[in-house]
């Protein structure tokens, strides 16, 4: 079966109370719609179109970047006035009215949707020969969200949204999730028929599914874990689930063979690559992209970002911060150090309260410090600089721009001289 996949992301996210676009918010270092377009991929549809509306031209400019979906399947469709759900959709009529398969609409605000579920989903649609099929799950508080008023157990009769809802389907805890899977044409004649909610003015994709139950089969196919189709609506909406997505990540990597102390105090984001055998101390941050190898120590209290590579067997120790550089193999800093926009070779020693000074007000500039390196506490490296191959700086040395430390030569003081005879041993 041919499948097309609708994501829609243009709604303002009015309850985050946030000038970026609900979409754009990231869970664990991606974007909420990043998290979709993975899912998204899963399904090899043929094309994805993503409808963007607030802030539209900042949602374009992720897609641009994103690697989830091949350029040439992917597509955006502004929703230029925010009618609602269903009026989105109605805007992507233009690609999709003539797509001979289905379409799958998702809403850009359930992160933690697996690629199982939509898989289950399109299963039920395709086994059912339904019109439409989507996914619902028992909450203990619906509120909220659309209620599924069924016609009886496997069928759909329509969805009310919690405005409309009269007291009995309040009591319904039986929820609409906002993840569907339609028979494209059905889908386009249905909407073409939804009315503007009165009080809401807006026209509900909900509704659409009514029609459709009128004069065909819509079915639901229940979600049994609340956690993976919860949405986001407020920031503390996005703290609980990207605590959800944390949670996952890190049984991830235990089960990977990586030591994780105190899962409650270590943020692990997701694009992470971590080796087994490494051990990760408590209050403990790695970054979106990082990768550590194996048998590495890491942390307490250390944090490790800007797609940074940390090599078998080195330690990244307490108060440690590594930003946008690569350090060797079996290579120590261990303690109260900042390394940033560095290069750091293999077994250097980097002594405690190590600084590489790497911003000059403008621009970043590099630090290179050559294996078996040793670095005395307290060093400032003014970068641009490099420090040679089993060179030596003495405690508090401050080496200035430029000033490169030859291979084996030892500095010391402030500015740091060379010592004429000084080799390191
Ligand atoms: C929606 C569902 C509700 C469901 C809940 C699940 C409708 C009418 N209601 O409610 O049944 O229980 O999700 O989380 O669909 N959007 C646009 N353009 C618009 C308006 C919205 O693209 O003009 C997008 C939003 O970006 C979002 C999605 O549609 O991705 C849903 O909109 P939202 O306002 O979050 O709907 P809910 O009130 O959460
Ligand atoms: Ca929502």
């Amino acid at each position: 079966m041919k499948l097309a996949i609708v994501i829609l992301a243009a709604g303002r996210g009015t309850r985050m109370k946030s000038d970026l676009p609900k979409a754009l918010h990231s869970l664990c270092g991606r974007p909420m719609l990043g998290h979709l377009l993975e899912v998204s991929a899963g399904l090899s549809p043929a094309k994805v179109i993503v409808v963007a509306g607030f802030k539209s031209e900042l949602v374009r400019a992720y897609l641009k970047k994103q690697t989830f979906i091949a350029k040439n399947k992917l597509s955006v469709v502004v929703q230029k006035k925010l009618l609602g759900s269903g009026h989105a959709v109605g805007e992507t009529a233009r690609d999709l009215a003539r797509f001979d398969g289905a379409v799958i609409v998702l809403y850009c605000d359930t992160p933690l949707l697996s690629e199982t579920t939509i898989k289950n989903l399109i299963r039920d649609y395709e086994s059912k020969q339904a019109d439409a099929s989507l996914l619902s799950v028992v909450l203990e508080n619906p509120l909220g969200y659309g209620r599924i008023v069924r016609k009886n157990s496997a069928l759909v009769e329509r969805i009310v949204e919690e405005n409309d809802a009269n007291p009995v389907q309040k009591d319904i805890r039986e929820v609409n999730v906002g993840s569907y899977i339609f028979d494209t044409k059905k889908l386009f004649a249905a909407l073409k028929l939804v009315r503007q909610n009165p009080k809401k003015k807006e026209y509900y994709l909900t509704d659409a599914i009514e029609i459709l139950a009128n004069t065909g089969k819509v079915s639901a196919v229940l979600v049994p874990e609340p956690k993976e189709v919860l949405g986001i609506n407020t920031r503390l909406d996005l703290c609980r689930l990207e605590g959800h997505m944390r949670e996952k990540i890190l049984l991830k990597w235990l089960d990977k063979g990586v030591l994780i102390q105190d899962p409650k105090t270590t943020f692990i984001d997701l694009d992470v690559k971590i080796g087994s055998g490494t051990v990760i101390h408590p209050n403990t941050v790695i970054e979106q992209g990082s990768i550590i190898g194996s048998g590495c120590s890491i942390g307490p209290f250390a944090r490790v970002r800007g797609a940074s590579v940390v090599g078998d067997g080195s330690v990244i120790g307490n108060f440690v911060e590594v930003v946008r550089s690569k350090v060797g193999k079996k290579t120590f800093v261990k303690h109260l150090s900042y390394i940033g926009d560095a290069l750091i070779g293999s077994q250097v020693n980097i002594g405690a309260g190590t600084i590489t000074a790497n911003y000059d007000g403008l621009k970043k500039h590099k630090t290179i410090i050559k294996d078996k390196a040793n670095i005395g506490s307290g060093t400032i490296l003014v970068a641009p600089v490099t420090v040679g191959k089993g060179a030596k700086t003495g405690a508090g040395a401050v080496v200035t721009k430029g000033k490169n430390v030859p291979d084996r030569g030892v500095v010391v003081g402030v500015p740091a001289k060379l010592l004429e005879k000084g080799r390191a041993g």
